[in-house]
């Protein structure tokens, strides 16, 4: 049986999943595409051969009876979309950010069973990763080095808390940092700074944090969108082994590098087997359409997510208070449950 999917938004990220889905052959059908652009709708209907265009997204989803929507409209607009998918019985996957923001967050989880793309869990390396036994994590590394240069932030939407939530914490760092916590686990305390260093935009243009975990390990982490040798960069180090990944916006075999502590060379070499392939949006919607038959919850689930997006939080509480963050700080109470800048940064102050 093929899975019936409609998108909504059909912008620039919409291409890429029709494409991925298209790879996944007759396991699904795309029925239908939904913009409040209907112009855009239309014509990004025809180039794909998607039958079924319009910009009213419940009388779209009344017409086509999906079985799955994909929403790739802007963040602010996912909870809606998602709303409008769950009440007509379709499941859902939201793109990153899933929201702007926690208390946004926690509403889409209450409406239903809500699933997140972080397509970088779902390549091979992660996969092992997550399985391996290399002795107890002590320190990590994740870095997102990106550079952006002032025109990308001239479009109105770029650069501003209200229509992203944040700078490259949360817009473009939240990748490495979920493949992170995919990896550790759940986050005890963050401490944190962040500058608006060199960019005119509302947000940070950096942000760097320190992590600690509840199995004990430690990390650094480097948001930027200022560095012009761009590079994504994780590295691990366990007891028995320092794994590490570099890469730019998505990875293959090719892009790991595992090496043993002396001694632990066979062990570790017997342990960094199983899945390959690379990461990306096919990868994780196979893994979607897998649990969708077997009655699973949909990856990345809404508890796994909400841990990556309360750790963006806890960086901006961190940063713009001067004091360690813990997961409770950042929970309902807390300013930055409502907003992702809380109490506002620095840069705003009068
Ligand atoms: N996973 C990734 O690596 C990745 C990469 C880029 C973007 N994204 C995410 O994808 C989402 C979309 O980004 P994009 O770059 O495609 O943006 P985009 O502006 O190119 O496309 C968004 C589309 O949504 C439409 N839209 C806006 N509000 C809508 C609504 N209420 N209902 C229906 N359509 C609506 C817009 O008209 C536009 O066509 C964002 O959440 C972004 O963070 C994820």
């Amino acid at each position: 049986m093929s899975v019936r999917i409609a998108v909504a938004g059909t912008g620039n990220i919409a291409r890429i999943h029709v494409e991925a889905l298209r790879e996944l052959g007759d396991r699904v059908t795309v029925v239908a595409g939904v913009d409040i652009d209907e112009a855009r709708a239309r014509e990004f209907c025809a180039a794909h051969g998607i039958p079924r265009a319009g910009a009213d997204l419940p009388a779209v989803l009344a017409a086509t009876r999906p079985d799955l929507v994909h929403v790739c409209t802007p963040p602010g607009a996912h909870l809606d979309a998602a709303r409008a998918a769950l009440a007509a019985g379709a499941h859902v996957l939201v793109e990153k950010p899933p929201t702007l923001t926690l208390r946004e967050f926690d509403e889409l989880a209450a409406a239903g069973p809500v699933a997140t793309v972080f397509q970088h869990r779902f390549g091979g390396g992660v996969r092992r990763l997550r399985t391996a036994a290399f002795g107890r994590p002590l320190v990590a590394q994740c870095d997102t080095s990106w550079f952006r240069p002032q025109e990308y932030f001239d479009v109105p939407w770029r650069g501003n808390w209200h229509t992203e939530g944040g700078g490259p914490t949360m817009g473009h760092g939240i990748h490495q940092m979920d493949l992170l916590l995919a990896v550790l686990g759940e986050w005890t305390e963050v401490r944190a700074v962040a500058r608006r260093q060199a960019r005119r935009v509302a947000t940070e243009d950096l942000s760097l944090a320190l992590v600690e975990f509840a199995n004990g390990a430690v990390a650094s982490v480097v948001n930027s969108v200022l560095s012009p040798r761009e590079e994504s960069r994780l590295r691990f180090d366990f007891e028995w082994a320092t794994v590490e990944l570099t890469h730019l916006y998505g990875y293959g075999d090719d892009n790991w590098r595992v090496t043993p502590a002396p001694g632990h060379e066979a062990a570790v070499k017997a342990e960094w087997t199983g899945p390959d392939g690379p990461s990306g949006h096919r990868a994780q919607f196979a893994a979607v359409l897998d649990a969708l038959e077997a009655g699973e919850p949909l990856p990345v689930t809404a508890a796994e997510a909400r841990r990556t997006l309360s750790l963006v939080a806890a960086v901006y509480a961190s940063a713009f208070t001067g004091r360690p963050v813990r997961p409770a700080d950042v929970g309902p109470g807390s300013p930055f449950y409502d907003r992702m800048q809380g109490s506002g940064p620095p840069w705003e102050a009068p």
